[in-house]
């Protein structure tokens, strides 16, 4: 990935975390984030390019516990232009971000995602991840607390 791919990896991935879909994925996906990582990690950010376009995307980092001599590869984004789901190019992302993470030292890496992405999952599945762990995302809405506290004079 280079910088000139960070607005069509920025569009392409509005277009597949949808709030409908991936309501989730939808509320942590924006510009920042791409350009963050971008800037954390440039070298375990790649894209896919299908006849000189840029088609997929995959984007993630590595964790180094200070303690154990581990290090983890973390993948945080993948996504495949909806044209060309399951025609290979999100094996090839993963394949090269494996060898990326490789090279940097990881020896274990991880995924995550919403429970109900059934197409994320079957994916990952295929491509050898096992042992899942369940994981639950909760919200607040904070707003409707701030006013409710103001509208009951309680402490902040
Ligand atoms: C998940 C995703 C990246 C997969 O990319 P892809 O290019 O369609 O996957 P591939 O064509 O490389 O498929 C690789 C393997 O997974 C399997 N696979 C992919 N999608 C599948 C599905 N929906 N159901 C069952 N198997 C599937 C393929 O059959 C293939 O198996 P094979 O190697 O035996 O042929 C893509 O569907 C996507 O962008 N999803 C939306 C974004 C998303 O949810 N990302 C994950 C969270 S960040």
């Amino acid at each position: 990935m280079d910088i000139d791919d960070l607005a069509t990896v920025f569009h392409l991935g509005e277009k597949l975390f949808t709030s409908q879909d991936l309501p989730n994925l939808y509320r942590t996906w924006d510009e920042f984030e791409v350009v963050d990582f971008f800037q954390t990690d440039p070298d375990l950010c790649l894209v896919a390019e299908v006849n000189g376009r840029v088609r997929g995307f995959v984007l993630g980092t590595t964790i180094e516990k200070s303690k154990s001599s581990w290090k983890y590869g973390y993948l945080t984004w993948i996504g495949v232009d909806p044209s060309l789901k399951n025609s290979g190019v999100g094996k090839r992302l993963l394949k090269a971000f494996i060898d990326a993470i490789v090279e940097d030292g990881a020896r274990i890496l991880l995924v995550d995602t919403e429970a109900n992405n059934a197409e994320a999952l079957s994916f990952f599945k295929k491509m050898g991840f096992g042992s899942p762990m369940a994981h639950i995302y909760l919200s607040m809405n904070i707003d409707s607390t701030k006013r409710r506290r103001k509208r009951t004079g309680g402490a902040p």
